[in-house]
């Protein structure tokens, strides 16, 4: 097996008297999807942001890998250099896709964006990619010029996955990505995801409180309780034959639901 992309240990974060997270160690692999589960509060969101980048750990270490085999410490590399990556190597997928989206910007700008910030400057090419990219992600590629903010929800989020992958990024960051979304939505949203992550190959850092979700996308999941990582392992393994009695019960809760 290859290098991991993400290599993180001994992670602590505290918010006051808090432990969002308490001695987490994690790791990801070029082409794998390793869930992040637990229920709310548990430190998921937290751990995501830790690994990305955007939030400094009060301990521990946060390894990335380079596509050349360099390995750098994320907390080590600087703002300027983290936009950098997470412009080019990473990409990020917010729950709430007006975080993710410039909702001031049109549809094909919100995709061309990305391909100008790594040098794209051919305007016909870009706007023939991002119609290629709308497509990709089921969006009538005649709202090209269309704001954001007419969308539904569902759209929204297929559009900042196209922003998002429309580069290529080999890790990319997902916190919830159909939280707030209808249950027969999220479930187009997640097939859609699950076909475009085996299409490209690219590695998903996923963190979801929907067991379904995790069983449906990732090779590996962790589960996270009060945030320390109480079990880990292959998705089967840890969802038909749960050791840790906490993934028990998130386990029964679903089958009960
Ligand atoms: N910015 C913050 N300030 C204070 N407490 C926070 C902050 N972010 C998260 N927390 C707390 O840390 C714990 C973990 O939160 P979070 O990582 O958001 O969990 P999850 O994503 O699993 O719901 C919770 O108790 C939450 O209230
Ligand atoms: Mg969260």
């Amino acid at each position: 097996m290859s290098a991991p992309l993400l290599e993180a240990s001994g992670l602590d974060l505290a918010f006051g008297a808090v432990r969002a997270l308490d001695g987490v160690a994690i790791d990801i692999h070029p082409g794998e999807v390793v869930a992040i589960v637990g229920e709310s509060g548990s430190g998921k969101s937290s751990l995501l942001r830790v690994l990305a980048g955007q939030m400094r750990p009060d301990a521990g270490t946060v390894l990335y890998r380079d596509p050349a085999g360099h390995a750098h410490p994320v907390h080590g590399m600087g703002e300027a250099a983290l936009r950098r990556l997470m412009r080019t190597d990473w990409g990020f997928v917010h729950q709430n896709a007006r975080d993710g989206l410039r909702m001031g910007v049109s549809t094909g700008g919100n995709v061309g964006e990305r391909l100008m910030a790594i040098g794209a400057r051919n305007y016909g090419g870009i706007r023939d990619e991002a119609t290629e990219w709308l497509k990709r992600v089921e969006i009538d590629p005649s709202r090209i010029d269309h704001l954001p903010r007419t969308f539904s929800g569902g759209m929204q989020q297929r559009l900042q996955i196209a922003r998002t992958l429309v580069t290529r990024p080999r890790l990319v960051f997902m916190d919830e990505p159909t939280g707030g979304l209808d249950v027969s939505v999220q479930a187009r949203l997640l097939d859609l995801i699950r076909a475009l992550v085996a299409d490209l190959g690219i590695a998903v850092l996923l963190v979801t409180h929907d067991i379904a979700a995790a069983r449906l996308l990732a090779h590996r999941i962790l589960v996270m309780r009060r945030g320390q990582v109480v079990e880990h392992g292959l998705t089967d393994r840890v969802l038909d034959d749960p050791q840790h009695p906490y993934t028990q019960l998130l386990v029964a809760s679903v089958l009960a639901a």
